[in-house]
């Protein structure tokens, strides 16, 4: 289940955020992790959601127009512990069903080239490379 985020989630997921891995860090960084940049989001006109699965806080997850795309880009991160259970390919799911409600009809993303397991998970997904921009690559998708 995907929940808009709230001001109740902003200590856990400033927590969980505080405890990447370096790899995790090089690879998912959204925008800052201080709790002054978290408070920001829920102001902002972008659509922050926390992850759920049974009661369980899963991961993070995002779609984002800079006020200005038509095409809106997705990002995603499963925490550690739940990871290679399935979670990521159900986040991926709800996202998709979440960005048809909002009326987008294509789903974007970019991706670092070294991120095998996240391409391995959108490709899965059924998005398709478009572009590459230096050491990352762009996907999309329509719904
Ligand atoms: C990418 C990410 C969201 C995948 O989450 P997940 O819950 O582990 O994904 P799933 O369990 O649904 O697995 C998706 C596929 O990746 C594979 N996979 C996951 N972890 C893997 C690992 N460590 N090694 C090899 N394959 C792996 C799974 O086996 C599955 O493929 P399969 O069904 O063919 O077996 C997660 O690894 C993550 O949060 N990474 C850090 C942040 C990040 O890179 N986000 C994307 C930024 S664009």
């Amino acid at each position: 289940m995907l929940d808009e985020l709230k001001e109740k989630h902003i200590p856990i997921l400033y927590n969980e955020l505080q405890n990447l891995s370096d790899e995790d860090n090089a690879f998912f960084h959204p925008h800052l992790f201080d709790k002054k940049t978290l408070e920001s989001l829920l102001k902002d006109n972008e659509k922050y959601y926390i992850f759920y699965y049974e009661g369980e806080l899963i991961g993070y997850c995002f779609i984002r127009t800079f006020g200005k795309f038509e095409i809106p880009t997705l990002g995603c991160i499963i925490w550690g512990r739940y990871r290679e259970k399935g979670y990521g390919e159900i986040l991926m799911k709800e996202l998709e069903e979440e960005t048809k409600k909002l009326g987008f009809k294509s789903l974007m993303l970019k991706v670092y080239n070294k991120n095998k397991i996240g391409i391995k998970l959108y490709k899965k997904c059924g998005f398709k490379k478009i572009s590459k921009e230096g050491i990352r690559i762009w996907m999309i998708k329509h719904l």
